[in-house]
């Protein structure tokens, strides 16, 4: 692989669920492995884009950070750590402002999607995608493991350095890679032509946290087709319920279920319990080393994490300033 710094980044707006995890979050963990410098971070100002809430958020974030490490994210190995703890991102998200288009920024569906659901448009929602691009090139990452949906968020990202390097006339920041896996786009469970999200509620999505006697309902509860007939291309329900069970490690008997479906001579209920089962014996372990992480371990690496960044993030922050003429030392 070529990339040389992986940086990503999720929001502290609720349960972290399979969709983040096969989508993302994994691939952080095996990224660990690949790339020389690796960076992880709870992006708590892209939170409060979506509505305030201070007796919350500090929670969730913390919340947000153990569950990563649970997952397997090494805080020796990698950064891991808040981002309003390293205030250069706003920084430079103001002066991306300037670079990035608002014809692109209109273009953003999930501005369109988020814009149509709330009540408060802000701004910052509109902005968001441009305090993103600052995340990443703060620290001149060329590696980003997201889902699918934040493709055209980097698309937007590439944009900004481009234009960046144009104007100061200077390749400075570096051409971002998407780093998708095939878990990209993992759907709700209740509604299975949507993306599996926090923001649909409780019963679309399954936490990683959630108890096993919660999982399973849930899964036993996902939304299928009627069965019964053979059929080219399994259902968005059936696909998805396949899908996890690859992703959580049983791709025979996925493709045995798949199988089945097109035959028409699936029982779903089998389907369920194995993916169920699956899902249950994956988040075991996980959930055990997050029952095992005190809130003071966890401050520790987060200030640590921070100091980590901070120290990537200022000289960047320096010559930024420097290339377009604006702060001391000139
Ligand atoms: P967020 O917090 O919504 O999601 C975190 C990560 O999980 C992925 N994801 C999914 N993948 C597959 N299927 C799904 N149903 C699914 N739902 C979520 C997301 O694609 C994401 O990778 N804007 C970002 C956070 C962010 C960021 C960054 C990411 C801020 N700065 C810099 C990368 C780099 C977001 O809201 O992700």
């Amino acid at each position: 692989m070529s990339v040389t710094r992986i940086f990503s980044g999720i929001q502290p707006t609720g349960d972290l669920h399979l969709g983040n995890y096969f989508g993302a979050v994994r691939n952080w963990v095996e990224l660990q492995q690949q790339a020389a410098d690796t960076i992880y971070c709870v992006v708590d100002y892209h939170a409060i884009t979506g509505g305030i809430d201070a007796d919350v958020l500090p929670g969730r974030t913390m919340q947000l950070a153990g569950d990563l490490i649970a997952c397997g994210i090494d805080p020796e190995r990698s950064i891991l750590f808040v981002q309003s703890h390293v205030p250069e991102h706003t920084e430079l998200a103001w002066v991306f402002n300037a670079f990035a288009a608002f014809g692109d920024l209109s273009r953003m569906t999930q501005f369109k999607d988020k814009s149509g659901r709330a009540k408060h448009v802000s701004a910052g929602l509109f902005t968001y995608p441009v305090l993103q691009a600052a995340d990443i090139l703060l620290y001149l990452a060329d590696g980003v493991p997201v889902g699918e949906d934040q493709s055209q968020h980097l698309e937007l990202t590439r944009g900004i350095a481009r234009r960046f390097n144009q104007v100061v006339g200077q390749e400075y920041f570096p051409d971002v890679q998407t780093l998708l896996t095939e878990g990209k786009r993992i759907m709700s469970l209740a509604d299975p032509d949507k993306k599996m999200s926090k923001s649909l509620g409780e019963k679309h999505y399954v936490g990683l946290m959630e108890p096993p006697k919660r999982v399973a309902k849930k899964i036993r509860s996902a939304v299928t087709d009627a069965g019964g007939e053979a059929r080219e291309d399994l259902s968005a329900g059936v696909a998805n319920l396949v899908g996890m069970l690859r992703f959580a490690g049983q791709p025979e008997a996925a493709q045995q279920y798949a199988e089945e479906a097109k035959r028409g001579d699936l029982l779903y209920g089998h389907l369920k319990v194995a993916v169920a089962d699956a899902v249950v014996a994956m988040l075991e372990p996980i959930q055990e080393r997050r029952a095992q992480l005190s809130d003071d371990e966890l401050s520790d690496v987060l200030a640590d994490g921070a100091q980590r960044a901070s120290a990537i993030a200022a000289p960047v922050m320096d010559d930024v300033r420097r290339l377009i003429g604006v702060g001391r030392g000139r």
